[in-house]
């Protein structure tokens, strides 16, 4: 398979440094996995093995100690001048937490400009076709352009980042935990937009979660991690239906629906 997205052999640490000695955290470990095109891949596992970590290594806010990541099968550690630049316009992310992820100064039309002003020379019109569409595409009426964040519910809030971060057309969106502060009915609501743009966009999403219940109706295929390291890779039928490694098969056994 051809990956969009693939990461080889890598690894991240942290430096815990105090006052009597520094210790080193390797929250990512010798990790290989990949992303194809249009694909949606869910990386489950419990707090603290390092899902974040990764996450935050492929849209570059922290480098690893060792290993690749690839993008378009080039590694993003050696690209051009315009590689550089374009990179984060192809690979976007969308956080857990909407309140604090836009700012409560700016109205919703400014927030979905602002990419467009700062990354494209698009005229005004053109601006404002693109605005519109990516408001149609995540559900959201052209009346909200003149609001603030602090007017809509946490739902509508979560559509509004996911807006923000499609408006320039990314090939790659990565959700970390993306319903995990909603209410049960709202989530499942921000899947189904996540399942349709996905279609709509041939969107690929690399998709955070330690619900085991989402992932088996979103993904099309799931990576396990544990302590840093990938246990298990699958497509979702085959995690669910015939998990291999000892880990997988304790985190599906502690999925209440799941319990057979
Ligand atoms: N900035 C940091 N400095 C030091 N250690 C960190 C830092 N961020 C994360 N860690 C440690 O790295 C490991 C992986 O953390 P990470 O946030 O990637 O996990 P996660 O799988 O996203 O967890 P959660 O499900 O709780 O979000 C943990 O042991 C965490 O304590
Ligand atoms: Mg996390």
């Amino acid at each position: 398979m051809k990956f969009l997205l693939e990461t080889k052999n890598l690894s991240i640490e942290y430096k815990n440094v105090n006052r009597e000695r520094t210790s080193v955290t390797r929250a990512v470990d010798n990790v290989s996995m990949g992303i194809g095109e249009g694909e949606i891949y869910a990386l489950a596992g419990e707090s603290g093995c390092g899902k974040s970590t990764l996450a935050k290594a492929i849209v570059k806010l922290i480098s690893p100690v060792s290993g690749d990541i690839l993008f378009d099968q080039k590694s993003i550690y050696s690209q051009s001048k315009i590689e550089k630049k374009e990179y984060p316009l192809n690979v976007q992310m969308v956080f857990q937490n909407p309140y604090s992820s836009l700012n409560p100064k700016m109205k919703i039309g400014d927030i979905l400009k602002e990419p467009l002003d700062i990354n494209t020379k698009y005229n005004k019109s053109e601006k404002n076709e693109m605005i519109s569409q990516v408001l149609d595409d995540v559900g959201l009426s052209q009346s909200c352009l003149s609001l603030y964040p602090h007017e809509f519910s946490g739902g509508q809030r979560q559509r509004i980042a996911i807006a923000r971060a499609l408006i320039l057309n990314p090939k790659l969106l990565i959700a970390d935990e993306p319903v995990s502060a909603l209410d049960a009915s709202i989530q499942a609501q921000i899947i189904n937009l996540l399942k349709s743009l996905r279609m709509k966009r041939n969107l690929a999403i690399l998709f955070i979660s330690h619900d085991m219940n989402v992932i088996r109706y979103l993904a099309d295929r799931v990576g396990i991690m544990y302590y840093g390291k990938l246990v298990e890779e699958n497509h979702t039928a085959r995690i669910f239906n015939n998990p291999q490694a000892e880990y997988t098969k304790t985190l599906l056994s502690s999925v209440p629906s799941l319990r057979r």
